[in-house]
């Protein structure tokens, strides 16, 4: 038996007192270590699912479940949003007075990890995403490829099962895009976290083990993907 993580039934959300019906009931179910890919059209409600999902917003109808309770109703969704999920942007969202190694350890705040214990847990993370050289470098001072590497060990920070990734390539050039969609593919797998990761890009929703298409608001195919290499007989 697979382990459900989310669980949406008729799940809306609008904006704008009505105006914008960003999702018009979405149905779905995604289970632990799934790697799941979002795509469809500019506007069709792939960042406000993924907003939901992560309680960065809250729905207007339906229900949501995460791990079998009600995600708008948990007691403390700071304490959510911290331990369980990671985010990754597409605009990074590092803050740009703190160094790489200060960001990474923003999460952890939210736990009762010493000084010594975040400092060294930033510092492991950012060497498994290959920057054990740009500790102590600011935002500023880095590539897009660097910033958003610094913005996948920050979602690594707690150890959180479950990863939400909006576009996370959408501000590289190709080939940093294509570094950071293979550190996102490795870590996953050897941390066995549940990715549901929002692009437009349809070779990078090819690497998923399902494809979720929406447009205006509705899921409009939910498919399986082979596996990207199938085991030959
Ligand atoms: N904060 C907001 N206020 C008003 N309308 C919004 C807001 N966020 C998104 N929308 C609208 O909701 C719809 C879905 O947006 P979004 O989820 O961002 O789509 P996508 O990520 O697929 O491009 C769009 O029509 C968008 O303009
Ligand atoms: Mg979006």
């Amino acid at each position: 038996m697979s382990h459900c993580v989310f669980e949406g039934v008729g799940v809306k959300k609008e904006y704008d007192e009505g105006q914008v019906q960003a999702l018009r009931g979405a149905d779905f179910r995604i289970d632990e270590g799934e790697f799941v890919a979002v795509v469809g059209p500019s506007g069709c409600g792939k960042s406000t699912l993924l907003q939901l999902l992560g309680a960065l917003d809250r729905p207007d109808g339906g229900t949501l479940h995460y791990r079998g309770a009600s995600l708008p109703e948990l007691p403390d969704l700071a304490a959510y949003r911290a331990r369980e999920i990671g985010f990754i942007f597409q605009a990074f969202h590092l803050l740009p007075t703190f160094t790489a190694i200060e960001n990474v350890q923003i999460p952890m705040f939210e736990t009762n990890r010493s000084v010594a214990e975040r400092k060294q847990r930033a510092a492991e993370l950012l060497e498994a995403v290959g920057l054990g050289q740009r500790l102590h470098h600011f935002p500023a001072k880095l590539s897009g490829g660097e910033r958003q590497r610094v913005a996948i060990a920050r979602s690594l920070a707690n150890g959180s099962s479950v990863l939400l990734a909006d576009e996370p390539t959408g501000n590289l050039d190709s080939e940093n895009a294509r570094l950071v969609m293979d550190l996102i593919v490795r870590l996953r797998a050897e941390r066995a976290i549940t990715l549901v990761l929002v692009t437009h890009d349809l070779g990078i929703a090819r690497q998923a083990s399902r494809v979720i298409e929406m447009k205006d608001g509705r899921i409009v195919s939910d498919q399986l993907n082979a596996p990207a290499h199938p085991i030959s007989t």
